[in-house]
């Protein structure tokens, strides 16, 4: 049985969070608010409690989880000498969208970390899951709150959805603020390396550490799309049931000549007996109006950061809309576009580049 509880985001209920961190602190699993989506929560020294999330996700037991503390003098409970590096973004930009990847501490189970050596470390700007921390006592594990393999929850109903009868309590703190998870970046290598895009951008996390950064090769998303891919066949990331077209182009400004090429691509389709969504932005959704079955807006391209937040919401919507193809616009790698982009492309079963 999954208990739903409504919280105040910005004042969380005392009686709420006790319930909560009890269930924590007992080995149980509860699915709670963070700035960026929501995460699915277990005591992290309790290994059996840990394993319960790869159970209850379907994820895959090699895939590591984040570690949540509720104050940067926690980190020495998780981690093994951080560098001189993981203090100063730590400082910067805790509490917050970025995660740490630091050697583990030998005390902390090593299932977390899905036996490697390192540990991801986090401190989220949300009142709920810090309450929530401090009150279980305990550093939190927690991977998104979604199905593996589905797109990231930022409200409880997602959780809800994929999860129901999986965990034990659910917080409802309304719709997260970022919509996309967590910046990655690794200090264990010089320089460091960005992992994962996020909130936190990279030119941010160059100039806080005023050295190079690096982008790893799965940043961009891209490793997806380089694999061959058997008709049908959809990567397990972030997808709706439907099937996902990206078209992308070498830059977005004009946008005359990109919907232009968007719109061959929807009649292609339709011309060859597909029913058609496209997931498009607020400036061009009225190309598509007439041409594609269904137009799902997502946000402007003048503020990437509305984008972001809806980002998973819309991708969940397309299966609804019952169409056999969505396809979708791309944005510039730009700030938390970069983000945005990678998620999308690991979400497409096909990439079109334009
Ligand atoms: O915003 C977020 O980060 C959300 C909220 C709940 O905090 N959490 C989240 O967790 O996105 P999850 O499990 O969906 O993504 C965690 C990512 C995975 O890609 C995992 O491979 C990576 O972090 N990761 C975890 N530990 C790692 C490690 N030791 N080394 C490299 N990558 C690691
Ligand atoms: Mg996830």
């Amino acid at each position: 049985m999954t208990r739903i509880l409504k919280v105040d985001p910005d004042s969380p209920e005392e009686e709420a969070i006790r319930e909560a961190s009890s269930v924590i602190r007992r080995g149980g699993l509860v699915a709670f608010p963070t700035e960026t989506v929501y995460g699915l929560g277990a005591d992290s020294f309790n290994p059996s409690a840990v394993e319960r999330i790869f159970r209850a996700k379907g994820r895959p037991p090699d895939n590591p989880l984040i570690v949540h503390i509720a104050s940067a003098g926690d980190l020495d409970l998780v981690a093994a000498d951080p560098p001189e590096e993981a203090y100063r973004v730590a400082e910067r930009a805790w509490p917050g969208p970025l995660t740490i990847i630091l050697k583990r501490r030998p005390g902390l189970p090593g299932v977390v970390s899905a036996g490697l050596p390192t540990v991801a470390v986090r401190m989220p700007a949300h009142r709920v899951a810090l309450r929530l921390i401090e009150e279980a006592g305990t550093p939190i594990a927690a991977p998104s709150a979604n199905l593996s393999g589905r797109p990231s929850p930022t409200r409880a109903e997602h959780v809800v959805r994929d999860l129901s009868g999986r965990v034990d309590l659910v917080l409802d703190g309304g719709e997260t603020f970022f919509g996309v998870e967590s910046t990655i970046i690794d200090v264990t290598r010089r320089p460091p390396v960005l992992l994962r895009p996020g909130p936190i951008t990279l030119s941010q996390l160059r100039e806080i550490l005023g050295t190079e950064v690096l982008v790893a090769p799965e940043a961009r998303g891209e490793l997806w799309s380089e694999r061959p891919l058997a008709p049908g066949m959809k990567y397990k990331h972030y997808s709706p049931q439907t099937e996902l077209l990206l078209v992308e182009a070498g830059d977005y400004r004009d946008l005359g000549s990109y919907t232009k090429r968007v719109r061959g691509v929807v009649r292609e389709a339709r011309s060859r007996g597909y029913r058609v969504a496209v997931i498009a932005s607020e400036e061009t959704a009225e190309e598509y109006r007439g041409v594609a079955d269904s137009v799902l807006v997502i946000g402007p391209r003048s503020d990437l950061l509305v984008v972001a937040r809806r980002l998973f919401t819309t991708l969940r919507k397309v299966d609804e809309v019952g169409v056999d193809l969505c396809v979708v616009e791309g944005f510039p790698e730009e700030g938390i576009g970069l983000a945005i982009m990678n998620r999308l492309r690991k979400a497409s079963a096909r990439i079109v580049k334009t």
